[in-house]
């Protein structure tokens, strides 16, 4: 199962935050939290859900970044998790067994032809931006992307976000065009821009390798299998 492998995350350095740092119902140093060792990027389990949902409920409620009006709850995210994975993957970047942010992609359309192309969305946690976690979850994404035969990648953010435009650009995407006024949301109406980036070139393509079908070699660059897990 794609639960049973761990990415550990290359070169991230040491991150010395002295902020205090509200997750949740909890509030702690970020100096405890981030000033570690490098995170840890694995696939998601659905244990993460609780974490996942309280960095995305922040974004839902108080921006325009997500469209969605209400946050998902811990149960509504823990089946997203596990219905995503079935395809396609979603990893968590882990700070001493905390997720301070993930990555996911979805198929792009249903329609048969777009079966190469799919969306991806990253969100890291709002006292963590700008240490390369974003990066560091996109870039071993689009690996296992990329080994699962997909050829495009989109993403359609809510327009203007300097933040993820930044961090799209910064890894390969170019904007592809702007849906104008294409969402409601705080009582106005929001544009959406999508970029794309290639990993892979135009030769005829096979049919992507279902996530949950992956094959994990532990010689693959980046991956090992678990402690106790297994590969298949
Ligand atoms: C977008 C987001 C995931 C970026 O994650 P991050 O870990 O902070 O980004 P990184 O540290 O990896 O940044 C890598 C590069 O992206 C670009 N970038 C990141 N944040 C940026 C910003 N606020 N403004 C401009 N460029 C930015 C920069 O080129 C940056 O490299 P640099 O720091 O050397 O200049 C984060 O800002 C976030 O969670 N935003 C809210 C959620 C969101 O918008 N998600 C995208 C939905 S589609």
């Amino acid at each position: 199962m794609a639960g049973t492998f761990f990415i550990q995350a290359r070169a991230l350095g040491c991150w010395n935050l002295s902020r205090q740092m509200k997750r949740g119902s909890r509030t702690e140093s970020a100096a405890d939290f981030a000033h570690s060792a490098d995170p840890e990027i694995r696939v998601a389990l659905p244990e993460d859900a609780r974490d996942i949902a309280s960095i995305y409920a922040q974004y839902v409620s108080d921006t325009v970044v997500s469209l969605e009006e209400r946050a998902p709850s811990e149960a509504e995210m823990r089946e997203r998790i596990v219905r995503t994975l079935e395809f396609t993957p979603w990893l968590v970047a882990s700070l001493n067994g905390r997720v301070a942010g993930y990555a996911y992609a979805q198929r792009h359309r249903e329609r048969a032809a777009y079966r190469w192309a799919v969306d991806v969305s990253v969100y890291v946690d709002p006292a963590l931006h700008r240490r390369r976690i974003g990066t560091a979850l996109y870039r071993e994404l689009f690996a296992i992307l990329a080994r699962q035969g997909f050829r495009r990648v989109c993403a359609g953010l809510t327009y203007p976000n300097a933040g993820s435009e930044g961090l799209h650009r910064a890894m390969g995407f170019v904007p592809i065009g702007i849906y104008r006024r294409i969402g409601w949301k705080f009582g106005r109406w929001h544009d959406t821009l999508w970029m794309q980036r290639e990993i892979g070139g135009d030769e005829p393509p096979t049919d992507p390798v279902p996530f949950a079908r992956l094959k994990v070699r532990t010689d693959y660059d980046g991956y090992a299998p678990r402690k106790g897990g297994s590969s298949r």
